[in-house]
């Protein structure tokens, strides 16, 4: 098998797809790797560290890519304004592309992918049970932003996390509240907590109870049945409205004695619910933080800019767009050994092979022979649907 890897063209993107130490295994497995050269440079990794691995540098993405069977990328392909050509004209027709492709955002670059003859795999589509829990770049890249969303929360805020004992007297703990128990949010709860916040967390799961717990948080409590809440899979459903008014009722009290508001609310498929309110800000206190995770989906604040830093009624509002980039050494080894594990499910014997009866198959391959195999988003999409979906589409 042979493997290209350009480097990320997409503005303010740092990561990378394969990092050394997978290239290395993969050479061992009788792989060859080729990396475009300065691939890795912004998320720590040197040309010579993928040398030293095995693998070949390449003086530009046409060249890494020339002889690739299988491509691996972290963002989908874009126009190369600087060269004037689409990153998939340098995929080879037939080939194997692995990267998060934003299979319901951008349908137009699905399209070019299919035209090209290229089969491409989603990483946001790795569905989440427990056999594809190696390759489910989702959670990892969650677990990044969770963390990072709560270092960015203590840098924010004007005051310390922990409680200090001084000279200059004490120092009460920084309260902060986290919206949204899944894998962002848990990270940000472990890592609130390791700094000596005083954190309560919000979920309309009653499920995640115990984890929220178990991290050394308060678990705030809406009443609403676990059948109301989630639902077979495990996912979150979109509550009721009387239960949204409540929830966004309850999250204003807890808000206004938080320091930092940490947000990451998501029923997949659903633009993110608008928990807090314009008022809710407005009651918070003057030097306070929210941390929006969900502003790709649209924010789960009102006052939130996608992208943005504001500060509203004195209430700074961060909501990043790319965090794993930020932490990007150890965002591309997570999802490097992602989309290795991936690519040993395709490949068991060494060349891929596509089985469309396999359930993870199933749901991530979005392009094959010429053909989209993604249902265009029907409204409600996400997850536990892709694999349903993808079954039913032509292949
Ligand atoms: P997840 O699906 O594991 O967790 C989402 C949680 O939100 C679930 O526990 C769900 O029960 C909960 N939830 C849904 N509706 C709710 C409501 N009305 N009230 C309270 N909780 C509710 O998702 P994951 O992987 O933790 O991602 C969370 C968010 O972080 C997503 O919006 C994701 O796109 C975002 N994210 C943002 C990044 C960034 O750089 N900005 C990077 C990675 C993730």
């Amino acid at each position: 098998m042979n493997i290209g890897v350009p480097r990320e063209i997409l503005p303010g993107e740092r990561r990378v797809a394969i990092v050394p130490e997978v290239a290395g295994r993969l050479v061992k497995a009788g792989s060859t790797v080729a990396v475009e050269t300065g691939a890795g440079e912004s998320a720590g990794f040197s040309d010579d560290d993928y040398r030293a691995a095995g693998a070949t540098v390449a003086p530009t993405a046409a060249a890494a890519l020339a002889e690739a069977d299988v491509v691996l990328k972290v963002r989908r392909p874009t126009f190369n304004s600087a060269l004037g050509r689409h990153e998939v004209d340098f995929i080879r027709p037939g080939a194997l592309l692995i990267a998060l492709l934003d299979p319901r955002g951008d349908q137009d670059g699905l399209r070019t992918i299919a035209k090209r003859g290229v089969t491409a795999v989603s990483m946001e589509l790795v569905p989440r049970i427990t056999r594809a829990q190696m390759m489910d770049a989702l959670s990892s890249q969650s677990t990044v932003a969770g963390y990072k969303a709560a270092l960015l929360a203590a840098n924010t805020v004007g005051r310390f996390f922990p409680l200090l004992m001084t000279a200059a007297g004490t120092i009460r703990p920084a309260k902060v509240l986290v919206i949204g128990a899944g894998v962002a949010g848990l990270q940000a709860i472990a890592t609130a907590h390791r700094l000596g916040a005083v954190v309560e967390a919000f979920d309309t799961r009653p499920v995640v109870r115990e984890q929220v717990q178990s991290l050394g948080a308060k678990f705030v409590e809406l009443p609403v049945s676990a059948d109301e809440a989630q639902d077979a899979g495990g996912y979150a459903k979109e509550l009721a409205e009387e239960h949204i008014a409540r929830e966004k009722q309850l999250i204003h009290e807890h808000a206004a004695a938080a320091d930092a508001v940490i947000t990451t609310a998501l029923v997949p498929g659903r633009r993110a619910p608008v928990l807090i309110t314009a008022d809710t800000v407005r009651a918070m206190r003057a030097g306070s933080a929210i941390i929006d995770l969900a502003a790709e989906q649209g924010g789960n604040c009102e006052l939130s800019q996608p992208g943005k830093t504001v500060v509203e009624h004195g209430v700074t509002i961060v909501a990043p767009l790319n965090l794993p980039s930020q932490l990007a050494y150890d965002a591309s080894q997570m999802y490097a050994r992602n989309v290795a594990a991936l690519l040993k499910h395709f490949s068991p014997n060494g060349t891929v092979e596509l089985d469309f009866n396999d359930e993870i198959t199933k749901a991530v391959v979005v392009t094959a022979q010429g053909e989209m195999r993604l249902a265009p988003p029907p409204g409600v999409s996400g997850p536990p649907n892709a694999a349903k979906r993808a079954t039913e589409a032509k292949v």
